[in-house]
């Protein structure tokens, strides 16, 4: 008789490279099976599109012995209930900190260049000569950038900033020693930051504490020409004080990898924000990254269930 493979629910539908990593491992339950109340022989969880877990969904897998996380933001999953019932937590930190990166600094070219209006009028019926006076966008090399949250990603932005040839001012909840040294990365209290930068980019992780760090006050510190950009979590920014501010020109424009509800109601007012420049999501999408990221959430499941020690585990 073959040896039965140990059933893992996940969200879907899972990408191809994740099923093929999985494949023969593991028998996949469908999510939908959460209906029917079939859940009891469940050792897996597997996470992939930010579903919510809490205490009553683990209640529903009494054999529960790892959940694994497609990415490093685990702010969908309640970590203490997991501790509580002794599950393990896996996720993906470190190999799609320079993807991300990467995509923090396509905003803010983006944003500051004017890039998707550009595109907009260069296909369209008005682009009938060059205009020297038209489009004027803001520079980067020689601007500041203030990134809030000097972490994995943050310090890849840091990386690239320095490239760039951009003052860099940084907030933490502590200085970090190398990063003078490094990037000529200068920490500063999250108020002057804001009021310093040209380029605010938020690469934080979101917790109780940043939960609408960026709200109507910290926008109204910033710049009139400066440029908000989230490859965050869209929950560290009020979107109510965002549309406000940009509408009423405390700011001059965002760049937004993620927002607050996720996605936007389709007729959302930012929608139509010539001065925003919207991405669903997509700080880790590269297929390199994205491999890397269903190979490491997969080995992190099996080991889970396999009672070994995660490869990347989180921390309670
Ligand atoms: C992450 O890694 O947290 C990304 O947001 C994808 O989940």
């Amino acid at each position: 008789m073959p040896e039965e493979l140990p059933a893992v629910i996940a969200d879907g539908p899972l990408d191809d490279t994740v099923l093929e990593f999985m494949a023969g491992q593991v028998s996949l339950v469908p999510w939908d099976t959460l209906d029917t109340g079939l859940t009891l022989q469940i050792e897996g969880l597997y996470t992939y599109g930010h579903p919510r877990v809490d205490s009553a969904l683990l209640d529903r897998f009494p054999k529960l012995r790892i959940i694994s996380n497609y990415g490093v933001g685990v702010d969908h999953i309640d970590l203490r209930a997991a501790e509580e019932r002794g599950i393990p937590v896996g996720n993906t930190p470190d190999i799609l900190n320079g993807a991300t990166a990467d995509q923090a600094m396509t905003l803010v070219l983006a944003t500051g260049r004017r890039l998707i209006e550009g595109d907009g009028y260069a296909r369209s019926p008005d682009f009938t000569a060059y205009d020297p006076g038209h489009m004027l966008g803001r520079e980067i090399h020689g601007a500041t950038i203030g990134i809030i949250g000097l972490g994995r990603i943050g310090q890849e932005i840091a990386k690239r900033a320095h490239g760039f040839g951009m003052t860099i001012l940084y907030h933490n909840r502590r200085p970090r020693a190398d990063a003078q040294s490094l990037w000529g990365a200068v920490w500063r209290t999250l108020p002057d930051l804001l009021e310093h930068a040209d380029y605010v980019v938020l690469s934080c992780p979101l917790t109780p504490e940043t939960h609408h760090l960026i709200d109507e006050k910290a926008l109204r510190l910033m710049k009139p020409t400066a440029t908000l950009v989230n490859v965050a979590r869209g929950g560290v920014v009020d979107t109510d004080a965002l549309t406000t501010a940009l509408k009423e020109g405390w700011i001059q424009s965002a760049g937004l990898d993620v927002t607050e509800p996720e996605p936007l109601p389709r007729n959302h007012e930012l929608l139509n924000f010539k001065n925003v420049v919207l991405a669903p999501h997509l700080g880790s999408a590269t297929v390199q990254t994205r491999r890397a990221m269903a190979q490491l959430s997969v080995s992190n499941l099996l080991h889970g269930l396999a009672g070994q020690p995660l490869i990347r585990q989180v921390r309670y």
